[in-house]
């Protein structure tokens, strides 16, 4: 498998491939690899000529240091695997040296609000260090399509709502998330909890569900109570936010409307350990 630490290589090897014809699909990951994100490199193999994955975990989009610090770094376990899915993946592996050239530090975005409500509300700064790498990783791989998980569904209108704003040529495309046999929603930092913890964050989208059948009936703001309710009872698991917002804005839903789609969004914390997961609505 073509393996590059650094930039220049990896623009190189990219050019000396390139037929007038030839697509390039991109996964960018933060490692630690679990099926979801394989699902998106195997529709990114369906999808195009050749196939990108970065693995790199951002510093910039990480406001708080404990995370960041005990963030699952599993480069050589990741390499087998990807190995194993098609030993044709080209993987981007760079250094924080490679990206951020000295000055680790975001640019400053404006995602015409998309950035205010849930992930940006409660972790600040982490979509402008989001928006920064993927740019740079765009700008560095030149890709056809990028592929991005509906779990991070935040992370995936911003994505496209940067795109739109600086005219790269990339189309992004939004992937369905990848659960474990308990529905639990993959994720790397899954890999932090205990058997015991994993189990019951079953809990996380059994409450989606629930939450999804109440909203037939109920306003918006009563089902959030009932979540906020159910969670108080639970001593493991503490609830940063339930949010119900349209699709397009990302804006809470005040008051129902049936042109719109809504889409419900949840931030629990176990143990330190911070987990989200979203379930759309109708
Ligand atoms: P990471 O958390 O490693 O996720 C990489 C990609 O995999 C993201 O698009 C994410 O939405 C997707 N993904 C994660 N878990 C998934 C699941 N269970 N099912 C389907 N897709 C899933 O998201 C990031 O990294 C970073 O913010 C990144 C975009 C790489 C920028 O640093």
């Amino acid at each position: 498998m073509p393996i590059f630490y650094g930039k220049s290589t990896l623009m190189d090897y990219l050019k000396s491939i390139k037929t007038p014809h030839s697509t390039i699909g991109f996964v960018p990951t933060m490692g630690a690899l679990h099926e979801g994100h394989l699902a998106l490199m195997q529709k990114s193999l369906m999808e195009n000529k050749n196939t990108v994955v970065s693995i790199f975990v951002n510093p910039t989009q990480f406001n708080n240091p404990d995370d960041l610090a005990k963030y699952p770094r599993t480069l050589e376990a990741d390499i087998k695997k990807l190995n194993a899915l098609d030993p044709n993946i080209i993987l981007y592996a760079p250094s924080v040296e490679d990206i951020y050239e000295g000055n680790v530090q975001s640019q400053s975005f404006d995602f015409d609000g998309l950035e205010n409500q849930m992930e940006g509300k409660f972790r600040p700064g982490h979509f402008d260090g989001v928006g920064t790498i993927v740019k740079r990783l765009f700008e560095i791989v030149e890709p056809t399509n990028a592929y991005f998980g509906e779990k991070d569904f935040q992370q995936l209108q911003i994505v496209k709502k940067m795109v739109a704003k600086s005219g790269l040529k990339v189309t992004v495309i939004g992937c369905p998330i990848f659960r474990e046999s308990n529905h639990l929603a993959m994720s790397s930092r899954n890999e932090r909890l205990s058997t015991q913890e994993r189990d019951e964050a079953a809990i996380i989208y059994k409450t989606l569900n629930i939450a999804k059948e109440k909203f037939k009936n109920d306003s918006a703001n009563s089902v959030g109570e009932w979540v906020q309710n159910s969670f108080k009872k639970n001593s493991n698991f503490s609830l940063e936010y339930f949010v119900i917002a349209d699709e397009a804005q990302l804006l809470p839903c005040v008051r129902k409307n049936k042109n719109k789609k809504y889409r419900a969004f949840i931030a629990v914390l176990v143990n330190n350990i911070r987990l989200i997961d979203t379930i759309s609505l109708n």
